[in-house]
């Protein structure tokens, strides 16, 4: 997703709004302009960042579970960026789905998504839906009586406030034919293995944290001096939660967009959130929208899981 704009009115906006709160912060959506997306790819590759290789293989070596969600004449619908070496795990194990449809609020992304899977796979029905996945989402009205399974991965939700998240999956369980939603989740660990995959030793966290600054002052107007601010990556028990921080190194005032932004020592600006789940907690979000676990794959170490979840219970029929 790039979000990049000069002179982005909606960006000065936000960004004054959450830097005159209290406690100072930004919507992590801003971290991801062309050069943000970039050292993103690079932090999945990171020793310390477990989660992409091992939702990966999970996905790899589940392909039987897999299947059992994407039956012949299935609609496969992908929450967020396609195209990646998961989405092709999941199209390379099902057999004659009825269309795949990725969702995503980047025009331009889809676009080569779409190009790419044709390429590579001529008989699928691939139909590009441009939405943000918080919101409603209208699938193609041909699509509509066909049976649908959801891929959510990469632990998305997890980056979603706690009620944002929970109203999605109740809005995907309402879809007609909906059957199932393959959703990637990071789980609860030992501190220190999820603050340093998210405050790794080459700094490439860092640099993508910092980059918000970079991007402030030359898309807004502001004036961070880049080195006054360093990175931090803490764990939040009572939210179980990684949060990512930017912390001011000294009592300083910064411009930013006609503003003068004042920060006392220390005080930091927080840009993103990483919820970890336990299965509990996730069954628990999960009744909420209206869904149960019906599987819960996972890697020999319980770094990570891929839940499939099933519409809970039924509506009663008539005389039930
Ligand atoms: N959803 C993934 C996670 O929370 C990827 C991610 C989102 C991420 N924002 C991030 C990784 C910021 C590192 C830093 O881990």
């Amino acid at each position: 997703m790039d979000t990049s704009l000069r002179d982005d009115p909606v960006f000065a906006a936000e960004a004054l709004d959450g830097l005159r709160s209290d406690p100072k912060w930004i919507d992590s959506k801003w971290l991801y302009d062309a050069e943000g997306s970039a050292i993103f790819e690079e932090i999945t590759q990171l020793p310390e960042y477990y989660p992409t290789r091992t939702e990966t293989r999970i996905l790899r070596e589940e392909v039987h579970a897999l299947q059992r969600v994407l039956a012949p004449g299935t609609v496969l619908v992908e929450l967020g960026s396609g195209a990646s070496v998961k989405t092709r795990i999941l199209l390379d194990g099902a057999d004659h789905l009825a269309a795949y449809v990725p969702v995503d609020i980047s025009a331009r992304f889809l676009e080569e998504t779409a190009h790419g899977l044709r390429q590579h796979y001529p008989d699928l029905d691939i139909s590009p839906v441009i939405a943000d996945f918080t919101g409603d989402i209208d699938l193609p009205p041909a699509l509509d009586g066909a049976p649908k399974t959801v891929f959510f991965p990469g632990s998305t939700i997890g980056n979603l406030p706690h009620d944002t998240a929970a109203a999605m999956l109740g809005r995907i369980r309402r879809w007609n034919g909906i059957g199932a939603l393959i959703l990637g989740i990071d789980l609860v660990k030992d501190t220190g293995t999820l603050v340093r995959a998210y405050d790794d030793s080459a700094g490439v966290t860092a640099a993508f944290n910092l980059n918000l600054l970079k991007r402030m002052n030359r898309e807004i107007g502001a004036d961070f001096d880049l080195s006054a601010f360093t990175h931090e990556a803490r764990w939040n028990t009572a939210h179980s939660r990684i949060e990512m921080h930017l912390v001011s190194q000294d009592d300083q005032v910064v411009p930013v967009a006609g503003a003068d932004i004042h920060f006392s020592r220390g005080e930091t600006i927080h840009t993103e959130n990483s919820r970890k789940y336990t299965r509990d907690s996730l069954a628990a979000i999960a009744r909420k929208g209206g869904w149960e676990i019906a599987d819960f794959l996972t890697d020999p170490d319980r770094l990570f899981a891929v839940a499939i979840l099933e519409p809970s219970g039924r509506s009663p029929g008539p005389g039930e």
